[in-house]
């Protein structure tokens, strides 16, 4: 397959988050409104300057006119699009090829999700195309299905592989306190997490992402011209995407300890940016901690940690925001919740802090290394999309 790099072509040039909660005064049409307005006003930039729009929403919203009509948008091209966990990430993707193509000057991504008023607790979905052979359980039941096969594969006693999962929560909480955008803004006890109501299988409420509202927008350029809107862009060094064809569920050989999706979009992403050592090149890794064993498992895929030791570097706080490779400094889906359409630019906007030196309380020592990773996984395992992007604050 081809690969072409499109390292340090396109940069980040200004971006925007509101904060991802429970905002039943607010609308999608608001929320997407606030968080382009400061992504513009980060740039002094008008509507009128941005040539191209892309909208990542799930299900709150359809067409580009989503966007087009609360922004009072006039004779511009939007568009939406949707990929499951990857929306957000998706309008970003679009919106850098289109600047990388030269068809447009400056692009803007935008993501919006409004799910707490859709009257259902979990993760509300459109019908997934089925021909007959899906079995039709919900996303905390699918993932639940990770920590008996993890512990069997590799020998992990129950209460070792608990104490991980109760430490993925627990990290990811601790940082989200410190975070003024995010819906859960308190540290849980390790007590609390482990007495959580049961949800799925071996998982209770406190070992699942959180459901919210919330937007978040970037604006990009062509990377040359970045210097012209701030004197600190953040570089695209790599944007993967690998769509799987959803046959992981009826392959006997797929055993529930990995992610194919994420170890090839893995693979892509390092060689378009040149990482051969990820866990010592990347600042931090803003991942999709929907479950909390898919951030064990992710941190194998990822190739931050060796098959099987995933669980025993989290317990002995390699990722921890202090840690040797920070992953979720920002709380993570686990702190945020998970607004579809805009998570994957949630990521996005903490690498733009982290290393730009503007995090605050939440300052990984890390930032000089300059990458940075964001990842989203949508789906169930064995039957999943994964985008992984690399971003960074210098041009090679
Ligand atoms: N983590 C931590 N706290 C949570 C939480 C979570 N996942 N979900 C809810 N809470 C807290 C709320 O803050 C609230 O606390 P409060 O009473 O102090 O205000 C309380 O629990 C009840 O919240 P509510 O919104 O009524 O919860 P719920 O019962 O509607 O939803 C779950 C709980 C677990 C069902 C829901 O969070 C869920 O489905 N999560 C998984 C989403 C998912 O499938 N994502 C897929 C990603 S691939």
């Amino acid at each position: 397959m081809a690969q072409h790099s499109l390292s340090d072509r396109v940069a980040i040039i200004s971006m925007g988050c509101t904060r991802f909660a429970e905002h039943f005064d607010r609308s999608a049409d608001e929320l997407a409104v606030d968080a382009v307005v400061e992504a513009m006003d980060g740039a002094d930039l008008t509507r009128d300057d941005i040539d191209a729009f892309w909208l990542g929403t799930y299900v709150s919203g359809i067409s580009g006119m989503a966007l087009a009509r609360p922004l009072r948008l006039v004779g511009k091209p939007v568009t939406r699009v949707e990929n499951m966990c990857a929306t957000g990430s998706e309008a970003l993707r679009a919106a850098v090829y289109a600047v990388a193509s030269g068809a447009v000057d400056v692009a803007m991504a935008v993501g919006v999700e409004k799910l707490k008023d859709t009257g259902y607790a979990g993760l509300i979905s459109p019908k997934i195309q089925d021909d007959g052979t899906r079995v039709n359980t919900s996303a905390p039941a699918n993932f639940s299905l990770l920590v008996p096969a993890y512990r069997e594969r590799y020998g992990v006693a129950p209460e070792e592989f608990r104490a991980a999962m109760t430490h993925v929560a627990a990290k990811n909480h601790a940082n989200g306190a410190l975070n003024p955008r995010a819906q859960f803004r308190r540290a849980v006890s390790k007590e609390a997490i482990e007495r959580s109501p049961a949800v799925a299988g071996e998982l209770g409420v406190m070992d699942c992402s959180g459901v919210a509202d919330g937007a978040a927008a970037a604006i990009v350029t062509r990377a040359e011209d970045a210097h012209k809107y701030t004197g600190t862009p953040l570089y695209i060094k790599a944007l993967a995407l690998v769509t799987g064809d959803g046959s992981g569920a009826a392959d006997p050989r797929y055993d529930y300890t990995s992610f194919p999706e994420v170890v090839d979009c893995a693979r892509q992403a390092y060689a378009q940016a040149g990482i051969t050592d990820p866990r010592r090149e990347l600042a931090l890794a803003e991942v999709h901690d929907c479950f909390t064993p898919t951030e064990i498992i992710l941190m194998e895929d990822l190739g931050f940690a060796e098959r099987g030791h995933a669980w025993r570097d989290l317990l002995d706080g390699v990722y921890d925001r202090d840690g040797e490779l920070p992953v979720n400094p920002d709380g993570g889906l686990k702190s945020f919740g998970h607004p579809v359409g805009a998570s994957g630019l949630r990521m996005i906007y903490e690498c733009w802090l982290q290393l730009r030196g503007q995090a605050g309380a939440r300052q990984v020592a890390t930032a000089h290394r300059g990458l940075a990773l964001t990842q989203n996984l949508g789906g169930a395992p064995g039957d999943c999309v994964c985008f992984i992007s690399v971003v960074g604050s210098r041009p090679t």
